[in-house]
């Protein structure tokens, strides 16, 4: 079976996996920097890339090594090129292109939006390969701290934009509104735990109608719970004053608002799913990113899927945050098309491919 090796460093994660063309995920490892980060509320790119620097390379072997794969037996090498902080993707992008270059096997530049996509199809365990012929053309949604986005999808390389976020990504508004709730970095899972046994029920949120019905908002929903938890400011900008502060809010407060906060971002979701599948019904839907290891948000996609009798390809909790198996795994779909690879001058770049609306026939 032949194995790429695929590499990630478009945030805080240094990770790398090795990947067969059954896509069986052979190893996974992902160090993670959620400690350096934590004293900040958020991820310093500086801090990031320094940190990529030192584990790129005890992580690749330790990949290597946990596949039982030599370097020598692997065919390709696949690293995020886009989207992601610059300092933090040259590294990993710049450790494939090495290891491309000296062990002459081909590169494949990845997209990490289009990588999120696809992770339902990486198998684990003795997990059945899904049927792709028949999922075309399908929904396609990523939900991430940096995208929340709805595709068309005629195949694995050819993606449409529908809709996205004309704010912030529902992973970015979940770790605000974490952070406004005083709970830890990292913001989505903390939310996601202090939800469980909160009433959902307990703050209403209006659902946002915009110009483009299939477009995300999160900013009146932050700006409700900002509100209901430190209450209306007097003045305005860095004037502004708040007659409360999060440590006012009694636990089981806390708790019903974390869970009305969250319920509310994933009727949004499912709402604009449920438009997309109006508007042209898909046999199946792909779903990727951080958010989607949020187990709500999970019952409520197959609840959606299972109701409209569409096939939810989803990925295992682990596949869902940033990992370097997404990475392989695509690379290895590119392969299957017939894309032999990109050359070692591909750039790296701040912004997805996928997420500027145009609707490139091939993503790499
Ligand atoms: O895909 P990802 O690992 O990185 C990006 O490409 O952005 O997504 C990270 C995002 C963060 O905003 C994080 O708070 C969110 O995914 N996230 C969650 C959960 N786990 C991660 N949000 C809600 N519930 C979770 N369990
Ligand atoms: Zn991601």
């Amino acid at each position: 079976m032949e194995c790429i090796l695929g590499i990630e460093s478009s945030c805080d994660e240094t990770a790398a996996a090795v990947v067969d063309s059954s896509l069986r995920v052979r190893s996974n490892v992902v160090a993670s920097q959620y400690d350096l980060h934590a004293e900040y509320g958020g991820v310093v790119p500086e801090i990031a890339s320094r940190a990529h620097l030192e584990r790129i390379l005890p992580v690749m072997r330790k990949a290597l090594d946990e596949a039982g794969i030599p370097a020598g037996k692997i065919v390709a090498v696949a690293a995020g090129v886009r989207p992601g902080l610059i300092g933090s993707l040259l590294v990993g992008a710049s450790a494939a292109k090495a290891f491309s270059w000296a062990r002459m096997v081909p590169f494949y530049g990845v997209d990490h939006v289009a990588a999120h996509l696809f992770a339902g199809l990486l198998r684990d365990g003795d997990r059945p390969a899904p049927e792709l012929s028949r999922m075309f053309p399908a929904l396609g949604l990523v939900v991430s701290g940096g995208h929340t986005s709805l595709f068309r999808l005629e195949s694995a390389v050819d993606c449409r934009l529908i809709g996205r976020t004309i704010d912030d990504a529902v992973g970015e508004a979940m770790d605000k509104a974490a952070n406004m709730l005083g709970l830890p970095h990292p913001g989505g899972p903390n939310l996601e735990r202090c939800a469980v046994g909160g009433d959902a029920q307990a703050l209403r949120f209006s659902n946002p109608q915009l110009p483009n019905a299939l477009d995300f908002s999160l900013s009146g929903l932050k700006t409700k719970l900002l509100y209901e938890v430190r209450g209306v400011p007097q003045g305005r900008g860095a004037a502004a004053t708040f007659a409360r502060t999060s440590a006012d809010l009694s636990a089981s407060r806390r708790s019903d608002l974390a869970a009305s906060f969250q319920r509310a971002a994933i009727e949004q979701v499912i709402d604009r799913l449920s438009r997309a599948a109006d508007l042209a019904p898909a046999p199946a839907l792909f779903v990727g990113g951080g958010v989607v290891s949020n187990e709500s948000l999970r019952v409520a996609l197959a609840a959606w899927c299972a109701a409209r009798g569409m096939t939810l390809v989803v990925p295992e909790r682990r596949f869902c945050v940033d990992n370097a198996a997404m990475i392989a795994g695509y690379a290895h779909l590119r392969r299957r098309l017939g894309d032999a690879g990109d050359d070692l001058s591909v750039p790296t770049e701040p912004v997805s491919l996928l997420a500027r609306g145009s609707a490139p026939k091939r993503v790499q």
